[in-house]
């Protein structure tokens, strides 16, 4: 089987740290070797970016933000997504570049075909196998921030800025449906659950227990 690389995305509060969770014991039940990592983060090089981008105390223009992003991600991709994919081993990465559309391009408002552009030159032709967008309307996702004791410099957000980054990560789903999975995120934990397990059962082509 070929190694796959799989991104878990959605706005802040869709409920992505619980189905990570999913994610893993999925991995761990059907005996499938796995990575998890993360972005911004990853390597030490990311993780320090990571510490800059999400404290609040930063001040970084929206260009500077966004080439922090992809600066991590290069690193990300050339010492652990692409070396564990080349061991055979499958990848999942909580948020990848559907992320810097998303909140950079929609939140932010730089150019979605700037983004293009760096995304170009930072991966070339690399792209995620399957993304699972987790999907919860815009109240759900603030009534969940809100519940956040400190909030990031994200999270710090308005409603304006999430409603926007919402729909980039939706029109991105709805414009490729062969690549995304949008599992509604405002259910019951187990129906959520579900939703995800049935996604990578399908994906890896098993037959639902
Ligand atoms: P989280 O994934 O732990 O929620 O925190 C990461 C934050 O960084 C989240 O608010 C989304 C944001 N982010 C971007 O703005 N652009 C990106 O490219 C990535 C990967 C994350």
């Amino acid at each position: 089987m070929k190694p796959s690389f799989i991104t878990l995305d959605g706005i802040d509060g869709a409920g992505k740290s619980t189905n990570l969770a999913v994610i893993r014991s999925w991995f761990e039940r059907r005996g499938l070797p796995v990575l998890f990592t993360r972005e911004p983060g990853g390597t030490p090089v990311g993780e320090a970016l990571r510490e800059i981008l999400l404290n609040p105390a930063t001040k970084a223009g929206l260009r500077t933000e966004t080439l922090m992003m992809f600066a991590a991600r290069q690193q990300h991709i050339e010492d652990v997504i692409r070396p564990a994919l080349a061991d055979g081993v499958h990848v999942v990465s909580d948020r990848f570049t559907d992320a810097t559309f998303a909140y950079q391009g929609g939140g932010r408002g730089v150019p979605l075909a700037d983004i293009e552009v760096l995304e170009q030159w930072v991966q070339g032709g690399f792209r995620p196998d399957l993304t699972i967008l987790l999907d919860v309307p815009l109240e759900v996702s603030m009534q969940r921030i809100g519940q956040t004791r400190e909030k990031d410099r994200f999270e710090q957000e308005q409603a304006g800025f999430f409603t926007r980054v919402r729909e980039v990560y939706l029109q991105r789903a709805a414009a490729a449906p062969q690549r995304y999975a949008v599992v509604d995120g405002n259910r019951p934990l187990k129906a959520v659950r579900d939703g995800i397990e049935k996604v990578l059962d399908g994906y890896f082509g098993f037959v639902q227990d």
